[in-house]
């Protein structure tokens, strides 16, 4: 029996007992999937298949009733248009501490990740557009949905990095930290205006963000601790990954607007994730054991759940997706595993390794002081 098997069995049990809210696996919510062919929607036992397990930012634990056909907004909905009928089933779902889509430096709270809603509008759509003429309209809603949820997030990242700047402070980091923060918020700026333009030409319309929900305070973590695990999920895994999708989806995209867009994130992001491991490095130096502790129980934490990926763009052909920039799926796990057993977990155990290393011999030099 697989871990999802043996999960599933007891969040049944539990349910049957009426004691699953109790068991903590999370708030009352509705997860919807796409009605099968015959019009009729799946049982929840069938459904529970599709939908437990981690989504992008959050993870639904149990299926807790029957699904209906319901009507659900679709991407553009932030100007009040467009719906679809999809299966909606009652859920429990969770928001495990650090869980996000890989797509760059996410912006989380306590409800977790936070993107604006998409509207119609001229503000932000700045770039190279792609050539849509050879594609179908289902093919341009496909990567204009792709497109624009992608920019949301480049979006989201400037709040994020707007958050990661006051932290700094809170620590009291150094002047070329901060400045490195600032730079890769205008980074992320430059990363949306072109991601709206691929959108806004592929779904015949401009798109813009909307207002983002910040909500009516922003919490400040100023524990360094806390800002150490936060910026190796978000910085140097999650960044470090996605420099790595970017420059694949590069390679294999021949429209030039999508490939140039996708190059120049790789590059950035690569900057961003260097960031992320020079900050590291100093929340290391200036704070040592608890820093050191936290990194350890992230980087076991890496190895248990590993990495998840962006959902990948399906809804047409893959050749079609590769040329408009969208990654295929057995690339995209290509990259997620070199970028983890690669990158990120040799550079963090070095880092580890010294550290300790640095420690036992200031420990030992201050017994023989
Ligand atoms: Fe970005
Ligand atoms: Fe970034």
């Amino acid at each position: 029996m697989s871990r999802m098997e043996a999960v599933d069995l007891r969040n049944r049990t539990l349910l049957v007992l009426g004691l699953l809210p109790l068991w903590g696996c999370g708030e009352p919510a509705t997860e919807c999937m796409a009605v099968p062919a015959n019009g009729e929607c799946p049982s929840a036992a069938e459904a529970s298949d599709t939908l437990l397990g981690d989504h992008c930012g959050y993870t639904v634990n149990a299926v807790t009733g029957e699904g209906e056909l319901t009507e659900v907004p679709t991407w553009d909905t932030g100007a009040g248009q467009g719906t679809r009928e999809e299966c909606c089933y009652p859920t429990l779902e969770a928001v495990p501490v650090g869980t996000s889509c890989v797509v760059g430096r996410p912006y989380i709270d306590a409800t977790g990740e936070k993107v604006a809603p998409a509207r119609s509008g001229r503000g932000w759509a700045r770039g190279r557009r792609p050539d849509v003429r050879r594609l179908t309209a289902a093919e341009r809603a496909v990567l204009a949905a792709a497109w624009t949820e992608d920019a949301l997030v480049e979006h989201a990242s400037v709040a994020a990095f707007a958050r990661t700047t006051l932290e700094l402070m809170a620590l009291g980091a150094p002047a070329e930290l901060l400045a490195g923060a600032q730079a890769a918020a205008a980074d992320e700026v430059r990363h949306a205006r072109l991601s709206f333009a691929l959108a806004s030409a592929y779904a015949g319309r401009e798109v813009e963000p909307a207002g983002f929900p910040v909500g009516a305070r922003v919490e400040v973590n100023a524990d360094p601790a806390a800002v150490a695990a936060a910026t190796f999920r978000e910085g140097c895994v999650g960044e470090t990954v996605v420099a790595l999708l970017s420059a694949r989806a590069a390679e294999a995209a021949s429209d030039p607007a999508a490939r140039g867009l996708l190059a120049l994130i790789a590059r950035d992001e690569a900057r961003h994730a260097e960031l992320a491991w020079r900050t590291l490095g100093w929340l290391v130096r200036t704070h040592g054991a608890p820093v050191r502790a936290a990194l350890a129980a992230e980087v076991a934490a890496l190895r248990e759940r590993g990495v998840r990926l962006t959902q990948v763009t399906s809804g047409a052909p893959d050749a079609v997706l590769a040329a408009h920039g969208r990654i295929r799926p057995h690339a995209a796990e290509e990259v997620r595993r070199a970028a983890v057993e690669e990158v990120i977990l040799p550079c963090v155990e070095l880092l580890l390794l010294q550290a300790a290393e640095g420690g036992a011999e200031d420990a030992s030099a201050g017994a023989t002081a």
